[in-house]
């Protein structure tokens, strides 16, 4: 029986692009994702086409939608500046694949282009919002910074974007030349924010397409240099923009913040879930806000509980990265713009974010090993 997958690859074989060939030729579709039937995937042009594929755009969702098995279609048109740094050459496309049975090979292959010169970019990941998914990503960037790697830290977070607070950032990013930006340096980290391109008062209402674009020109139209790792903070939740951004981001692996307690732990296994979905390698999980320590009595107190995250890391068998306590000075040195690690180098905190982000590299070089791995595809 053929699957949704194929089917959809079918029903795109059926559309033709502006040079009247089939879209499944056109070397403009990404990888296609699908789950509990809905269906995910962008295609990607060069900016001066954009107008002409549209309409392709338009027709290809409601193929897509007609689809037996299918639900949801989301298809996102993203654009590439013709000629711009890294060529749009050097970009493995997907011709769609085959249209029987399952892709051979490494399903990675078929994910987005990196960024030249950017050596990992990682996910950092929350089932929920709240959990402290941008305290960790701030710490555990700048943990990696202390170990000797360049670090940029990009956020992603289209709900609620943080690092300019989390970091102090007031300024707006310069222009490096054409429509490329320079990103902030601060830690010795170069960071860039969603926050920067919208208005702190905008409602953030985000449609999918805008979701991609704003974060392609983050990830592909700003100077980062030569980074050994890019950390993003994602936004929290596993719907249909995380998805889609999970997929359009080239990342080496995802690190999932859960706090102790079984409500957040149900959202992280579907974090993990997405982003196995899509073929990234879940480096580990964090559990933060674990053991509450009394700054007044030193009294030890599991107030969302402890250690939950560690059992459903080994019920998952994924790595566990490591606790993060629920500290006063971790939350106001957030809040003052300086984070801990940066804060207090020598302390405790410092300490745990440091030796998660150890682990992280670890969790790293092992998925960068050749190592023949067996995907299966379900
Ligand atoms: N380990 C911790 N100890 C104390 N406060 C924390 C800790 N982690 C996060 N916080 C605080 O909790 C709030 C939410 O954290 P944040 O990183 O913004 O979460 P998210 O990005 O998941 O929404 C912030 O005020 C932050 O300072
Ligand atoms: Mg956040």
């Amino acid at each position: 029986m053929a699957s949704v997958k194929d089917n959809v690859l079918a029903a795109l074989a059926k559309v033709s692009g502006p040079d009247g060939k089939p879209l499944t030729e056109s070397g403009a579709l990404s990888d296609i994702v699908v789950g509990d039937g809905k269906v995910f995937f962008s295609i990607t042009v060069e900016a001066a086409a954009v107008r002409q594929w549209e309409s392709v755009r338009a027709r290809a969702e409601q193929a897509v939608r007609a689809t037996p098995g299918v639900q949801s279609a989301m298809i996102a048109l993203t654009a590439e500046r013709a000629g711009g740094a890294g060529a749009a050459a050097a970009r493995p496309r997907v011709a769609g694949g085959p249209a029987q049975g399952p892709a051979p090979g490494p399903a990675r292959a078929a994910g987005p282009a990196g960024i030249p010169g950017v050596a990992a970019i990682i996910a950092v990941a929350s089932g929920k919002g709240g959990v402290g998914k941008s305290t960790v990503a701030v710490n555990l960037a700048l943990g990696l910074r202390d170990l000797g790697l360049k670090v940029g830290i990009l956020d992603a977070d289209i709900y609620g974007p943080s690092l300019p607070k989390l970091l102090a950032i007031r300024e707006r990013p310069q222009a490096a030349g054409g429509t490329r930006l320079k990103p902030i340096v601060r830690h010795g980290m170069a960071v860039m924010s969603i926050g920067f391109l919208v208005e702190e008062e905008t409602p953030m209402i985000w449609r999918g397409p805008m979701v991609i674009s704003a974060l392609t020109q983050m990830l592909r139209e700003v100077d980062w240099g030569t980074l050994d790792v890019m950390v993003v903070d994602m936004p929290p939740g596993t719907g249909d923009a995380q998805l889609t951004m999970a997929q359009q981001v080239p990342l080496k692996g995802a690190v999932i913040v859960s706090t102790p307690q079984d409500l957040a732990l149900i959202d992280a296994r579907r974090g993990i879930a997405m982003f196995r979905r899509v073929n990234v390698p879940v480096l580990g999980i964090v559990e933060n806000m674990s053991t509450f320590i009394c700054p007044h009595c030193g009294a030890r107190s599991d107030i969302f509980g402890h250690g939950g995250a560690r059992a459903e890391a080994e019920r998952l068998g994924v790595p566990f990265l490591g606790e993060v306590p629920l500290a006063m000075d971790i939350r106001e040195k957030s809040d003052a713009g300086a984070p801990v690690v940066a804060a207090e180098p020598a302390g405790a905190h410092a300490e745990i974010f440091r030796a998660i982000a150890a682990r992280v590299r670890e969790g790293l070089a092992a998925e960068s090993r050749p190592a023949p791995k067996i995907v299966i595809e379900a």
